[in-house]
């Protein structure tokens, strides 16, 4: 039986990590593995909710992050943790590394306090692999300027997702083993082939 896994995905506004989770969940599952995807602020009734208030309501940087740990402490609870035990595979759309580049960097938000809210919120638990979509702030910003109506973060200048993106790399260089830096200025094909690596390493 394949083990319980939980794998999130991370990158600036841009990166184009979407496109290539539901690949993902699809060679695990060939793979035999049971596979749940979801994401972050959000994945319950109540998270979803607040994830309205988080992206389109104005509020400070310790209320953005109250509200996005509160919603993963019943995400936790109601969903990934729950999968886990049944010995499935979770595949989160951000998770709490998001909290630290966006909140923590990208809003200079101390990280002391993020660090205690995340162990309040859960412990010990952190994913068994993180893959993190890395490309510049600028590149980012032409690749969004052709997608929908953008929310509170998507607004944000290039200075704010350089920022973001310098909060990701301080949590790489914290887990390196956790943490794979993709290299997503590349195209998609190429995109891919550094996942199926990340993914290979780990005999996945
Ligand atoms: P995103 O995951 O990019 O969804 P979509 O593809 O639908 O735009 O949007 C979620 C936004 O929330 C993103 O801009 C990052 C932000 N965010 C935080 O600021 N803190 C967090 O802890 C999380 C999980 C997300």
């Amino acid at each position: 039986m394949t083990p319980a896994r939980f794998v999130t995905f991370e990158g600036i506004d841009g990166a184009g990590k979407s496109t290539h989770i539901d690949a993902v969940a699809q060679r695990l599952r060939q793979g035999g593995a049971t596979v749940l995807c979801t994401r972050e602020p959000g994945g319950t009734p109540l998270a979803e909710t607040l994830r309205e208030l988080v992206l389109h309501s104005t509020m400070d940087a310790l209320t953005e992050a109250l509200l996005v740990f509160a919603a993963r402490r019943d995400h936790l609870q109601q969903v990934i943790v729950p999968a886990l035990a049944r010995g499935e595979t979770v595949l989160c759309d951000r998770f709490t590394d998001a909290t630290f580049a966006y909140q923590g960097g990208g809003r200079g938000f101390d990280a002391a306090v993020l660090a205690q809210l995340e162990s309040w919120v859960h412990g010990d638990l952190q994913p068994d692999l993180t893959i993190w979509f890395d490309l510049p702030a600028v590149t980012a910003a032409e690749r969004r300027a052709a997608a929908r109506a953008p929310d509170r973060f998507e607004q944000q200048g290039v200075a704010f997702f350089d920022r973001v993106r310098g909060g990701y790399e301080a949590r790489m260089k914290a887990a390196p083993q956790r943490i794979v830096r993709i290299d997503a200025a590349l195209d998609r094909e190429a995109v891919w082939q550094q996942i199926v690596s990340a993914l290979e390493s780990r005999q996945w």
